[in-house]
């Protein structure tokens, strides 16, 4: 289906935009959104922009039921010049279709997914908004649309694609987080989903992260599933600490997602000659580190916030603060560099970037 022709019904319509300093996360909708469908005799067909609006689903319709789904999320950033580009898209074509065979969700053409997000972007170009730190953000999501009970695969799907103007992700901006250290509740064991883009995931944090944040913290870590020791993730970011000179995040062993905000972050510092273990860290390695001073810095990779300086981790009741709840100097460094690459203000030699 790579090479049919995507539809374009132009909103009758155009929705207020919102001013850039007005941007929060994830609560504005652009006019149009891309759709296409599946069905087992046809396979994807009729790829399409439509104007943003709500689906008629039946009742019985199968992801209401057993979550059969998934979605991606990238950003679209507008350089000082106005130049539009996409971060690392292909990566997040690669893991879409990842967590469709993991899902049992039949996999879309790599080239029309991209397709789907460079023509659906070119559409709305007008709502990409222009101060650093915002962005479109780009959501793909698919779902069972078969209505139908029963728990199977479903044989009809829904693949659609909506765009939302985004400011910070927290609140708080780059400010350093506090977060508490979990071991009363687990978010993936290897061989389940953890390492795919599904809701379920997110729909088996919340409870944790709610009570989190009664406590007055900003998110949880998440220690592994089975020994309940060794770190895993921050919230709905990769982790990353530094001890000494070591800066160690935990390996792609099935529990965790597989960041594009990680890859990018370990290419960086392997690029700048530092010294990176991708390798299990234990959250005892943790304490002793900071108990002997040598906690440096601790931070989360993701889409989102892309880099999120973490101030304060809380175990069993005891507070640790990392590099006196400031933002560290290599946090920072990571911090500008992935920024200047998304917004073309630095050299993109890895071609990470793709202009719109
Ligand atoms: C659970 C989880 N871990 C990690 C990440 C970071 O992934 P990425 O850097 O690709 O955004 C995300 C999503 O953003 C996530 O949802």
């Amino acid at each position: 289906m790579s090479s049919d022709a995507i539809r374009i019904t132009r909103a009758a319509n155009k929705k207020d935009k919102p001013k850039d300093k007005d941007l929060a996360f994830g609560n504005v909708f652009t006019d149009h959104m891309f759709v296409a469908d599946f069905q087992e005799e046809k396979g994807w067909y009729d790829p399409r922009v439509e104007p943003y609006g709500p689906f008629p689903l039946d009742p019985a319709t199968a992801v209401l039921h057993y979550g059969q789904s998934l979605f991606e999320g990238l950003k679209a950033f507008r350089g000082a010049n106005g130049t539009i580009r996409l971060f690392r898209p292909q990566k997040h074509v690669e893991r879409l279709n990842r967590t469709a065979t993991r899902m049992t969700i039949p996999q879309l053409d790599p080239e029309l997914i991209l397709r789907s997000w460079t023509t659906l972007v070119d559409v709305d170009r007008d709502w990409v908004p222009s101060s650093v730190g915002t962005s479109l953000y780009i959501r793909p999501t698919i779902i069972a649309s078969e209505p139908f009970l029963g728990v199977r695969p479903a044989k009809e799907y829904l693949y659609y694609v909506i765009l939302s103007p985004v400011g910070p992700y927290y609140p708080e901006g780059l400010a350093p987080t506090k977060i508490k250290v979990i071991d009363n509740y687990v978010r993936a064991v290897a061989g389940g989903l953890g390492e795919a883009k599904t809701s379920a995931n997110y729909a088996a944090s919340l409870y944790a992260a709610e009570e989190a944040k009664h406590e007055g913290f900003t998110q949880v870590l998440w220690l592994d599933g089975v020994h309940r020791k060794y770190i895993d993730e921050v919230g709905t970011m990769n982790i990353m600490v530094k001890i000494g000179d070591e800066i160690i995040t935990p390996p792609l062993t099935g529990t965790i997602l597989p960041g594009v905000t990680r890859d990018s972050t370990l290419a960086l510092l392997r690029k700048w000659g530092l010294t990176v273990s991708e390798r299990q860290v234990s959250i005892d390695e943790v304490v002793e580190a900071h108990g002997r001073g040598t906690l440096e810095e601790v931070w989360g990779t993701g889409t989102a916030a892309v880099i999120s300086p973490v101030g304060e981790l809380a175990y069993k009741g005891k507070k640790m603060v990392i590099n006196g709840g400031r933002i560290g100097p290599l946090t920072q460094r990571l911090y500008d560099s992935i920024v200047a690459i998304q917004y073309g203000q630095a050299p993109d030699p890895d071609g990470w970037t793709l202009t719109i």
